[in-house]
């Protein structure tokens, strides 16, 4: 039963506001690494101020690595406790309220330099990492639950399309001309906080997830009139039916822990499949490309290095484009197969590269294509994809605890290749993107055998489908069509 969903005005509303908070963490994933060396000098000045001497090196590279990889730490935190706020307070409201977080952050990080205090800045860093693990937990979980099934890929997709816009802008913020100077990093950092405010002024005219007012408050009234502006018709019988089902069933189960979720046979494969999706997101080597991207085309002798670090954004942005209008054409297990397929044969390309580079004439220009390629195959699948897939394979029952624990996921495999790449870089050389070429054929290997589709499916007919242990991919593997398929909605 596929239920007919078309946009309309307040649903596009909605999932503007909400997509608002992706737009952050794609911004501060993105900010600190031009202004590197300008904060880099603060940190020094602001040594000498205190004990008369230049800071030495080991201690200044321990400080930027905390500065940059706290922000992941915060993500943790912040993306495993998403299930406290979420039935509390709603899902419209914990975005709400988690935008105090990014105020504060704000303060820390504009008022460092006139404090003198990196620890200021660090403070900063790890508070609007708790606020951006928050927002990758509300942000798709909202969406999911306002989007119509027709819609819920492509609308899902807008969360990361935010993510990209947020780090194309802090790429291009950056630049030495515009705010990465000495005089304005500290409101380069702290900006955050007017997307912040005009989240907070739109967010109130947003509804609420009709699916949190009919399944965990049981306020049915509220749910239909909700739905009906939303879905933009008076009959929203079929979407009402629908939740009742999942409700229905919900009853049945009982309340849904995190422990539950791997000791209940229900939940054993689509926790794996959750997992394994986040994993197959950062383990790809994305961010070891927009954390390091200027250093990596520095080794490839590219001649500006800071300008080809944008051309990704471009591609990363454009590319997301691309998969937010394919999504529910093609499917998501054959998009994040293509996905991985080709980050692989990039990996490839860029390797031979690296390791060509002083023979063959020509190489850096490969390396460019071969980064831009990779970033292009991510962004078609395993970017968006992992993100909003695990609202799909929960009900409403298991579902924050699942997007707690796919978070969490995310956020620590971020964090590994966030800290691991540059000493992995030292010790392998140009032959460092193997690693990833490893696991991304395992990561392709799973997603054939494992991964169900779940496009134009309702959420309960595909909870109802792990219930019976029909899993649609191991059944399938014809499935895997590069083409449109026949009975596309969009
Ligand atoms: C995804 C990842 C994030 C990465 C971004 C790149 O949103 O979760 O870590 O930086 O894509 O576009």
């Amino acid at each position: 039963m596929e239920s007919e969903g078309k946009m309309t005005v307040r649903l596009m509303l909605a999932v503007s506001v909400a997509v608002i908070g992706s737009l952050q963490f794609g911004y501060n994933t993105g900010v600190i690494n031009a202004p590197q060396e300008i904060i880099e000098s603060f940190y020094n000045e602001t040594w000498i101020q205190r004990y008369n001497e230049e800071i030495p090196r080991a201690t200044l590279t321990s400080l930027w690595s905390i500065s940059v990889a706290i922000f992941s730490v915060g993500g943790m935190i912040g993306s495993f406790s998403v299930g406290l706020f979420v039935n509390r307070f709603g899902r419209r409201n914990s975005m709400l309220f988690a935008n105090v977080l990014a105020f504060i952050a704000a303060i820390f990080m504009g008022f460092s330099k006139m404090a003198s205090s990196f620890e200021m800045l660090i403070i900063g860093r790890l508070i609007v990492g708790l606020y951006c693990g928050l927002t990758t937990g509300f942000v798709p979980m909202y969406v999911g639950e306002v989007a119509p099934t027709s819609l819920r890929g492509a609308l899902g997709t807008l969360h990361q399309l935010g993510v990209v816009v947020g780090i194309l802008i802090a790429q291009i913020f950056g630049l030495n001309q515009i705010l990465g100077n000495e005089s304005l990093w500290p409101f380069l950092l702290s900006c955050i906080f007017i997307p912040a405010v005009i989240q907070c002024i739109a967010l109130p005219f947003c509804p609420e997830s009709p699916r949190f007012l009919l399944i965990n408050r049981n306020e049915e009234d509220k749910a239909k009139s909700v739905l009906k502006k939303l879905r933009g018709t008076t009959d929203v019988s079929s979407d009402l039916q629908e939740m009742k089902e999942e409700s229905r069933q919900m009853m049945r189960e009982k309340k849904v822990t995190i422990l539950e979720l791997f000791r209940s046979p229900l939940y054993r494969q689509p926790i794996l499949i959750a997992i394994i999706l986040q994993l197959s997101q950062q383990l790809s080597g994305i961010n070891a490309v927009f954390y390091y991207s200027t250093g990596i085309f520095q080794k490839a002798q590219v001649e500006q290095p800071v300008y080809a670090t944008i051309g990704a954004g471009i591609v990363n942005t454009a590319f997301t484009v691309v998969s937010l209008f394919v999504v529910e054409r093609a499917g998501r297990r054959t998009l994040h197969l293509i996905g991985l397929a080709g980050m692989a044969g990039c990996a490839v390309l860029m390797t031979i590269a690296l390791v060509l580079l002083d023979t063959v004439h020509g190489m850096s220009y490969l390396s460019i294509v071969a980064i831009f390629g990779f970033v292009a195959f991510f962004e078609i699948g395993p970017g968006p994809i992992p993100w909003f897939i695990v609202a799909e394979l929960f009900s409403q029952g298991p579902r924050p605890a699942a997007i707690a624990v796919a978070g969490l996921s995310n956020w620590t495999s971020n964090f590994i290749v966030g800290m691991g790449f540059q000493y992995v870089e030292e010790l392998c050389g140009a032959y460092v993107f193997i690693i990833f070429i490893i696991l991304l054929i395992i990561f392709f290997v799973f997603t054939y055998f494992k991964v169900p589709e779940t496009r134009g499916r309702t959420f309960d007919e595909i909870a109802s489908e792990f219930r019976h242990g029909d899993n649609q991919a191991d059944k399938q593997p014809e499935e895997l069509h590069l083409g449109p398929a026949e009975d596309s909605t969009v």
